[in-house]
């Protein structure tokens, strides 16, 4: 049975005793409401520690005034049960207020490569992962910790927090999961309405585009992303917010898609904010999907 705790104290010391006991513990950091994305996590975590522990925490620090937290979707229940099936241990659900004891003041900012990509139409987002994230690490002391490459900027970004910062936690980084059309699994794909939901798999087109043209020898960002952009503007109801292409250490803009590169983009569609990637490893052997 899958073991749910809500206070931060208790689940420290749940941890902690696993620890003392010998056990490997893993931990999966959800926002819940789960997909097959998220089992993949939890199924990778099973197979790899003695302990699995999932969080369940819609963390409001990491939206901003005029996003979804409130409508954010949650269903503890369904989330429970496709926990256990997946032989999850335990399930931290902590409060608001707990996580936040009032008045808050301390945060954890990750500078260069939280300003670009996302974190340019989301200003202090990751300031809100990289704190929430942090605090789950100190509460849940586990030995690995799986995070989603749908998730591109926030998978490095929680890297560089963890060697800068010095945390005794390995963080492995999970191959996107996506429906049988292309479009990357996300909670927020419950926002899309009728006509939204086909319109949004040029997503997933436009990054193959990008991979067909790679395939054929092209390097030149300026080219490839014209063709990405092309792609996009096929659907009138996908409004692109950035389409990048970018080295995975620093996030900077690559001129020549080489070395390990990070080729990302967002768009609204709709009421839903979507975002999806290739990490790729381009070299003269080929092209290899990361991770
Ligand atoms: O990816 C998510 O669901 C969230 O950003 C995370 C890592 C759980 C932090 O709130």
């Amino acid at each position: 049975m899958v073991r749910l705790i809500a206070d931060p104290e208790e689940m420290r010391r749940t941890v902690h005793e696993a620890r003392q006991a010998g056990k490997t513990v893993g931990f999966v950091p959800t926002m819940g409401y789960f997909h097959r994305g998220h089992l993949s996590l939890m199924e990778r975590a099973r197979a790899e520690n003695d302990l699995v522990v999932v969080s369940i925490f819609v963390n409001p620090t990491q939206f901003g005034p005029s996003e979804d937290f409130q409508e954010y979707p949650r269903d503890l229940e369904r989330d429970l049960a496709m926990a256990e099936e997946v032989g999850v241990d335990l399930v931290f659900h902590p409060r608001v207020e707990d996580m936040y004891p009032q008045p808050y003041r301390t945060y954890v900012v990750v500078e260069g490569i939280t300003e670009t990509l996302c974190g340019a139409f989301r200003p202090g987002h990751f300031r809100g992962v990289a704190t929430v994230v942090t605090k789950l690490f100190h509460i849940v002391p586990a030995h690995r910790a799986y995070f989603g490459a749908k998730d591109a900027q926030q998978a490095l970004v929680i890297r560089k927090m963890v060697e800068d910062l010095n945390f005794d936690i390995e963080v492995v980084i999970c191959p996107t999961v996506r429906e049988k059309d292309g479009l990357a699994m996300s909670s927020r794909n419950v926002y899309l309405q009728g006509e939204e939901r086909r319109a949004a798999t040029a997503l997933y087109a436009s990054l193959c585009a990008a991979r067909e043209l790679l395939e054929k020898g092209e390097r030149r960002s300026s080219v490839i992303l014209e063709e990405m952009r092309r792609v996009l503007e096929r659907e009138p109801l996908v409004r692109p917010e950035y389409v990048e292409i970018v080295d995975c250490i620093d996030l900077k803009p690559l001129e020549r898609v080489e070395g390990e590169v990070l080729i990302a983009l967002a768009a609204r569609v709709g009421k839903a904010r979507l975002i999806d990637n290739l990490m790729l490893r381009v070299d003269e052997g080929g092209i290899f999907l990361l991770p």
